[in-house]
């Protein structure tokens, strides 16, 4: 994965986007990779971390907990819940997805599996991002996965995360919204979104 790092004033980034551990380990499966173009801003695919009412009628998991954690460049979104695996029986699943800057986040997810998501967002126009896309997952060292189950469940947690996309095209920003309880911090991670904004670059 090479990374590239942009500033309107040309300074160096004052952070780092970390190894990701798993990969290399042989317990896990190799990167399946995807990409997808969407029609929307990066600042919506953003907000997505603190958006806790949509789990239920998004993405059907039910939220036990739910927290975001703002760290300098880093904010985490750390949900613990309960979905259901492949064959429809209902299981915990647990996720801390961070974002490391404000285009790169890694996601641990313990669902059917253990599983490491990537996902990487660059605008390519005013109203529209190339969204790239990893998965691995822990089928355990010297265990072979039958392709079938992997792209099984590869396949679901890509189409978990892009289930989001229909919404992100179809929804308008507001720059004032109105919030109800029970919408997550919208306004913090707007605010550490806004961080990475420089005088040159603001609109
Ligand atoms: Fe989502």
């Amino acid at each position: 994965m090479v990374m590239g790092y942009f500033d309107a004033e040309d300074v160096e980034p004052d952070y780092e986007v970390p190894a990701i551990e798993e990969m290399g380990d042989e317990a896990w499966t190799p990167l399946q990779r995807a990409e997808i173009e969407i029609a929307t801003q990066p600042r919506e695919v953003i907000e997505n971390i603190a958006d806790r009412a949509h789990f239920m009628p998004v993405h059907n998991t039910l939220l036990d907990d739910f927290e975001v954690i703002i760290e300098g460049p880093r904010a985490t979104q750390r949900s613990v819940g309960r979905g259901h695996n492949l064959k429809g029986e209902p299981i915990p699943v647990e996720s801390i997805a961070t974002y490391h800057g404000p285009a790169i986040q890694f996601t641990r997810l313990q669902w059917a599996y253990d599983m490491v998501l990537i996902n990487a967002h660059i605008p390519t126009e005013e109203n529209e991002i190339l969204l790239r896309f990893g998965v691995t997952l822990k089928a355990g060292k010297g265990v072979t996965l039958s392709p079938a189950v992997l792209e099984a469940h590869v396949a679901a947690a890509r189409n978990g995360y892009f289930e989001d996309v229909a919404i992100w095209e179809n929804k308008r920003w507001r720059d004032q919204p109105v919030l109800v309880d029970g919408d997550g911090p919208i306004a913090s991670v707007r605010r550490w979104y806004a961080s990475f904004f420089t005088d040159s670059a603001a609109p």
